[in-house]
C-alpha cells in the first residue's frame, strides 16, 4: 500500500488484492468513489443506482452534466437491471465482444437514475474484461457508473499513477491493476435507432464490429446526443500538438524545441528535442497501449510543440487517429 502525498493525504493506491477489492466495494456501497483498473483506461466509479454518488463523479471530474456516463456490469445477468431492451444487433455484439472494450447504448431501465444518462432515455453499458473491474462490481453487488478517471477534457489515465497525479486529492482509493492493456477507451455503438451507429472509435476495431452485424453507420456528429467523447477538442495535453504525415514537413528550426511522437521507428528524426517511439514491434495494439502515457510524459516535458506522426485509419488506427486529432484541435 502506498499513501499518496497530495494535499488531502486521504488517497490510498492499493494493489487490487481481495481485501482491497472488498474495501473498494464497501466504499461504493456507501456512496463513495473508487478509481479502478479496466482493460481500456482507469475508471472513476460510483454506484450507478445512487444519484448522490454519481453527482460526485461530475463534481470531481468537473464534467458537464450533459455528458452521460457508461454503466459497467459484471455479468450478462446484470443487464436487465440496467437496460430495458436488448436489440438483436446488441445481443450479437455482446456475445462476441463481452467481456471487453465495447460499450452498447441501449434503452434505459428504470433503476438507472437520470443523472447517469444526462436525462437521455438510453444508457451506455459495458462489461469489462479486466479482473479488477469485474471483481469490484461483483463485490459491490451493483452496476458501477464510471467515466475515465481524469479531469474533463484531459488525457485518459492508463496507470494508477496517472489517476493519482490528477485526482489524488479527491478520491479515497485507487485499485491498481497495472497498466491498461488496450490503452484507448471502449468502442461505443448505439443500438437504439433503426441501424447500429458508431459513436466513438475505440478498442474494438470497426471492421470487427462490421464482421458481426454488417455495415455500421459512423455518427457524423450533430445527432442531437451531446457526447464529449465527440467534442472536437478532447483527450488534450496542454502542449500544442500537430499531426504530420511525413517528417520532411518539419523544418530544422521547428525541431529544436519540439518533441516527436512516432508510432514506430523511422529515419529522418534528427534535431528534435526528444523522440518517443511507441512500438518497436510496429503493432497498432502496442501503439494504442502506450499512446496516452507517452502524451502525458511529453506534455510534462516543457516542449513548445508535440509533433505526432499519423497512422493509417484501419483497425485500431481509426481510434488512434481520432484521439490524436481531438488532442490536436486548438482551443477556440
Ligand atoms: O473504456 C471506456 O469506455 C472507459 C472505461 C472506464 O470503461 N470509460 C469511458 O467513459 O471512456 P467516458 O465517460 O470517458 O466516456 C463516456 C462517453 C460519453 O462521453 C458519451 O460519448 C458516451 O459515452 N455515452 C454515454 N452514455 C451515452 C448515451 N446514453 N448515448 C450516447 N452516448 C453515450
Ligand atoms: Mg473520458
Amino acid at each position: 500500500m502506498r499513501r499518496h502525498r497530495g494535499a488531502g493525504l486521504r488517497l490510498v493506491i492499493r494493489a487490487a488484492t481481495t481485501e482491497a477489492i472488498a474495501a473498494g466495494a464497501a466504499l461504493i456501497r456507501r456512496g463513495d468513489l473508487v478509481a479502478f483498473a479496466t482493460e481500456t483506461v482507469y475508471g472513476l466509479g460510483a454506484d450507478a443506482t445512487n444519484p448522490t454518488a454519481v453527482a460526485r463523479i461530475f463534481e470531481v471530474k468537473r464534467r458537464p452534466s450533459f455528458d452521460p456516463l457508461i454503466v459497467h456490469i459484471e455479468s450478462p445477468g446484470q443487464l436487465s437491471s440496467v437496460a430495458a431492451v436488448m436489440p438483436r444487433a446488441a445481443t450479437a455484439l455482446a456475445a462476441r465482444f463481452w467481456p471487453g472494450p465495447l460499450t452498447l447504448v441501449l434503452p434505459k431501465a428504470q433503476a438507472i437514475p437520470a443523472i447517469v444518462t444526462a436525462g437521455l432515455p438510453s444508457v451506455a453499458v459495458r462489461l469489462p474484461s479486466h479482473a479488477v473491474a469485474r471483481a469490484l462490481i461483483a463485490a459491490a453487488g451493483r452496476p458501477i457508473a464510471a467515466p475515465s478517471a481524469n479531469p474533463f477534457g484531459y488525457i485518459s489515465p492508463t496507470t494508477a499513477a496517472h489517476v493519482a497525479a490528477q485526482l489524488g486529492d479527491e478520491i479515497p482509493l485507487i485499485l491498481d491493476g497495472g497498466p491498461c492493456a488496450v490503452g484507448l477507451e471502449s468502442t461505443i455503438i448505439s443500438c437504439v435507432g433503426p441501424q447500429p451507429v458508431l459513436l466513438r472509435a475505440g478498442g474494438i476495431p470497426l471492421e470487427d464490429i462490421g464482421a458481426v452485424i454488417g455495415p455500421v453507420q459512423v455518427d457524423p456528429g450533430g445527432t442531437g446526443v451531446l457526447a464529449p467523447g465527440q467534442l472536437p477538442r478532447h483527450y488534450a495535453p496542454r502542449t500544442p500538438i500537430t499531426i504530420v504525415h511525413t517528417l520532411a514537413d518539419i523544418a530544422a528550426p521547428q525541431r529544436a524545441g519540439a518533441a516527436l511522437l512516432l508510432p514506430w521507428p523511422e529515419p529522418g528524426t534528427s534535431g528534435f528535442g526528444r523522440v518517443e517511439v511507441l512500438a518497436d514491434d510496429r503493432a497498432l495494439p502496442t501503439v494504442a497501449a502506450r499512446l496516452f502515457d507517452a502524451m502525458r510524459r511529453l506534455d510534462a516535458g516543457g516542449y513548445e510543440r508535440l509533433y505526432a506522426r499519423a497512422v493509417a485509419e484501419v483497425g485500431l488506427g481509426r481510434a488512434i487517429m481520432d484521439r490524436l486529432r481531438r488532442a490536436a484541435t486548438a482551443e477556440r
